[in-house]
């Protein structure tokens, strides 16, 4: 793989070492990123702190024109953007034009909601007393990000963060710094005033998240990634009472009634499971059929998915590219080996051809013992099993520690509502198995974290409520 260039990044910030990154598209190294460490995190630190000074201090309109700007440049730059994230990550061009629409989306939405930041005002029972309840921005935030949507998780983070007024220190994946450094110049090409966003790449996320968390300056986390991650995080933030916003694990089941528009429904299981390869907290890890239609359903979803294009993510006709690197592709191979190995039947795929590609797989007999139906399996496998009746289907999908998404199918309204507000989780889809958007929330219950990110409630994250009691003099 040749290197790549790409101007803008010559004048990402520099640290003392650098780091290569490769991709997974044929393993090759392709550019460098800067390897921060613990005395780059303290700089940070030191400048966000500063930089929030004067940042609180600025109008909503003014950090919405800033946000606005940043919108437009991104849609200015998408041609190379989405080419950098296919090369970092490996996600199809097509697909990721989508999810850079989908980052731009927070970016204008959180512009639009700078200024609708309102406080209260609440009646006394004294004459002479007024009571006001106020919202502002409550400091230096540390958003860690995940390498599976390099820009959507990034701007769902960090645009409420900084439309509220607070600043930014971004710690991106290490498999995709330069999509983040990308973000980071154009935030800075659109008048950002320095110190409000900083991107922090390193190789170790360690040494830099060690000061950080230690930092009593950083108010909030925002972390997307694993539970056992997470938990570690919440428990280091203790000492500082750091607010927390955690998206964690997930193992979303998908739920489909026989009264379902089969074909719909196989279309949505194909755009939910196999979005990003099944590299999605939200995509569905257990597809329950009921009984009667079962067989009918796996056909056409076998067959829907043994058409599905896997190749070059930077070819517009392919529609699952490369696993992001060795440690995924390891991962799904265990659990189909596993699946096999328990008497599962693999009806397609299931295979890696080369390299870090995966052919998309059904796979029938699944039983609860079986490591897909235990653990995230992040990878383009989809497990099909049967139900009887509706509340056998409502058991079986919250018979987990997660709670991010459910999905279910069904033309029964009373239905659909039901097992709607019987599920578990922080997000159902009914009839619909792509249901994020910008301005709805998105986060999940029990282990699959705690806060939310996206619309109204996503810059409530990052506010603190102020109480401010005024006393008339006589
Ligand atoms: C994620 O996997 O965290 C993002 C998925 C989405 O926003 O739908």
């Amino acid at each position: 793989m040749t290197t790549l260039e790409i101007p803008r990044l010559e004048r990402a910030p520099k640290a003392a070492r650098t780091f290569k990154v490769h991709s997974p598209i044929d393993g090759g190294a392709f550019a460098e990123a800067p390897d921060c460490g613990a005395e780059d995190a303290r700089n940070a630190a030191d400048r966000a702190a500063s930089a929030f000074e004067s940042w609180k201090r600025t109008t909503a309109y003014e950090r919405a024109a800033i946000l606005k700007r940043w919108h437009a440049l991104m849609i200015q730059n998408e041609p190379e953007m989405i080419r950098l994230m296919a090369m970092e990550m490996g996600k199809p061009v097509t697909e990721g034009l989508g999810e850079l629409k989908y980052a731009e989306s927070f970016v204008e939405w959180y512009a639009e909601e700078a200024k609708r930041i309102y406080g209260d005002t609440i009646p006394s029972q004294f004459a002479h007393k007024r009571i006001m309840v106020a919202r502002q921005p409550t400091g230096v935030v540390y958003a860690i990000t995940p390498w599976n949507f390099p820009y959507a998780v990034v701007t769902r983070k960090i645009a409420p963060a900084l439309a509220a007024g607070c600043t930014v220190i971004l710690k991106p994946a290490e498999q995709t710094p330069l999509s983040a450094l990308y973000l980071g110049s154009l935030w800075e090409e659109a008048g950002g005033p320095a110190g409000t966003l900083q991107v922090l790449t390193a190789l170790d996320p360690v040494p830099v998240s060690s000061i950080l968390l230690n930092d009593p300056r950083v108010r909030v986390l925002s972390f997307t990634g694993s539970t056992a991650v997470g938990m570690t995080l919440y428990e280091r933030c203790a000492k500082t009472m750091k607010r927390l916003a955690l998206e964690l694990g997930g193992h979303a089941p998908f739920l489909i009634f026989a009264d379902a528009d089969l074909d719909a429904a196989v279309r949505e299981v194909i755009a939910c499971k196999f979005r990003n390869a099944g590299q999605t907290c939200v995509c569905t890890n257990r597809i329950y059929v009921e009984e009667k239609i079962a067989e009918n359903f796996t056909d056409r979803l076998a067959r829907a998915v043994a058409a599905l294009r896997v190749g070059d993510p930077l070819d517009p006709a392919t529609q699952i590219g490369p696993l992001v690197n060795a440690q995924g592709l390891e991962k799904v191979e265990r659990h189909i080996r596993d699946a096999r190995n328990k008497g599962a039947r693999i009806v397609t795929g299931g295979a890696s051809p080369r390299g870090l590609y995966f052919e998309p797989a059904v796979v029938t007999n699944v039983d609860s013992g079986m490591l897909l139906m235990q653990e995230e399996t992040f990878g383009p496998v989809a497990p099909v099993l049967r139900f009887r009746e509706e509340s056998e289907a409502i058991r079986m999908a919250n018979d987990t520690s997660y709670g991010l998404a459910a999905y279910l199918w069904t033309r029964d309204l009373g239905r659909a509502m039901r097992v709607a507000e019987a599920l578990d989780y922080g997000i159902v889809g009914v009839n619909d198995g792509v249901p994020s958007t910008a301005q709805a929330p998105f986060g999940g219950r029990k282990f699959s974290g705690i806060g939310r990110e996206g619309g109204r409630w996503g810059i409530e994250e990052y506010l603190d409520v102020k109480h401010i009691s005024l006393a008339l003099s006589s």
